[in-house]
């Protein structure tokens, strides 16, 4: 059963790439968010984790953008500034550690370095009366 889902924004360039400039049908499947979907589907993802791919979470300024949400108890992250070549592996061991949360709550000093400083929003549990 899926617990905790993924969303990789896979039309994402990297900031300071040009949002404006066409790309063809090729182009598009090799963008950074696309790659970055990529990578984390080859990766050994924990049990009850899903990945999906979404075109836009409207954090295209800070590309790669990924959600990951967990359910009606836990709290929903919003990530982005995230590099397809050098932070999966800091990302496998964010979702391992929220995954293994109760709440999405991941102590501070156990979050990975890009879940630290890369968070651009966080969103209460839909259940948490008061938060
Ligand atoms: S294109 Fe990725 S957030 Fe908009």
């Amino acid at each position: 059963m899926t617990q905790v889902t993924v969303t990789v924004c896979i039309t994402c360039r990297r900031a300071g790439q040009d949002a404006d400039a066409p790309d063809s049908q090729d182009e598009r499947a090799e963008r950074p968010g696309a790659r970055l979907l990529s990578a984390l589907a080859d990766s050994d993802l924990p049990a009850g984790v899903a990945l999906r791919p979404v075109q836009c979470l409207s954090a295209c300024a800070r590309g790669c953008a990924m959600v990951i949400e967990g359910g009606a108890e836990r709290w929903t992250y919003l990530y982005g500034d995230l590099n397809p070549d050098t932070h999966v592996r800091q990302i496998l061991d964010g979702i391992a550690a929220y995954a293994a949360s109760a709440d999405g709550l991941v102590p501070w000093r156990a979050r990975p370095e890009v879940f630290r400083k890369q968070s651009i929003a966080r969103i209460p549990p839909k259940e948490a009366p008061h938060v």
